[in-house]
């Protein structure tokens, strides 16, 4: 048996490493999250105490990515906040189409936060409805956690977490296999998955929408603001933001202009 001892000078020295490490913020309501996971690894781990844990991830590069990864919270599921995909079609992709007309016919999106790739899945299974055959689509999908990325590349679901795929998507998208459903092969080559931690700059230049959505909810105003930035950088001169319906960018030093469509709120960077 452990002994586990979380000093409040533990949870500073943790807080402050995955902030700057991820931007994520932990806050005090929150320290009992941290606090089981960190029982946890130790336990698998057979690591004696929280120092030397700390010591070990402060050193090592790969054992730091686990533990980041172990401390996220990935939920989602197909079709999360409808509204967001009818804006997506009924807004969003008809004004690019105009945009786009006399220019480059492909769409590029970036899913930021995909988690295990119900996000990235769900709009690459509206855009092959909704696009006109002259326009193709581009899907990059990121995370922070290599095993969501793993999950989201293999593109399985367990019946229970197919719910809200519509029947006739269900049949043409995915294949039923034991346990569950699995993307078609072909269709997954469609999104590209990355390891990417959105403290850092992307590399990305051109993006047409981006989805960060239930991401920035867990960075402080700091942290929140250099991620809005960066996506700005990313994004090309006519371009859409979706973030999280209970996320805002309400009182941030940014560009992004808001945007009331009848199905949902987005934000768009127009120069
Ligand atoms: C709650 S999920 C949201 C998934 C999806 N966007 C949705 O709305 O359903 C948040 C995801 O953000 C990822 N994340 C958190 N901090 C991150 C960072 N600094 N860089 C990249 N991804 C991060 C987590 O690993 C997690 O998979």
């Amino acid at each position: 048996m452990i002994e586990m001892f979380f000093t409040d000078s533990n949870f500073e020295a943790y807080r402050n490493l995955i902030y700057n490490e991820s931007g994520i913020h932990f806050t005090a309501t929150n320290r009992s999250i941290l606090e089981s996971r960190l029982k946890e690894i130790l336990r698998t781990k057979n690591i004696p105490t929280v120092d030397e844990y700390l010591v070990r991830i402060s050193n090592d590069k790969e054992e730091l990515k686990a533990f980041l990864d172990s401390i996220t919270t990935n939920l989602t599921r197909f079709f999360r906040n409808q509204a967001h995909f009818d804006a997506l079609e009924n807004f969003v992709v008809p004004e690019l189409l105009k945009i786009k007309k006399e220019g480059n016919q492909t769409i590029r999106v970036w899913s930021a936060g995909c988690s295990t790739g119900e996000e990235p899945y769900t709009i690459a299974m509206l855009l092959s409805e909704i696009l006109p055959p002259a326009f193709k689509f581009e899907i990059i999908a990121s995370d922070i956690s290599l095993k969501c990325l793993m999950s989201a590349k293999e593109g399985f679901y367990p019946e229970s977490r197919i719910t809200g795929v519509p029947e006739a998507y269900l049949k043409k998208y995915f294949d039923k296999v034991e346990g569950g459903f699995k993307i078609h092969a072909d269709f997954q080559n469609k999104i590209r998955f990355d390891y990417h931690n959105l403290k850092n700059d992307p590399g990305q230049r051109g993006i047409d929408i981006v989805f960060c959505r239930n991401v920035i909810i867990y960075f402080d105003e700091a942290a929140q603001n250099a991620v809005i930035n960066r996506f700005w950088d990313a994004m090309a001169n006519k371009s859409f933001l979706f973030i999280g319906h209970s996320e805002s960018l309400f009182g941030m030093d940014t560009k992004f202009e808001f945007v009331n469509t009848k199905w949902a709120t987005l934000y768009k960077k127009f120069i």
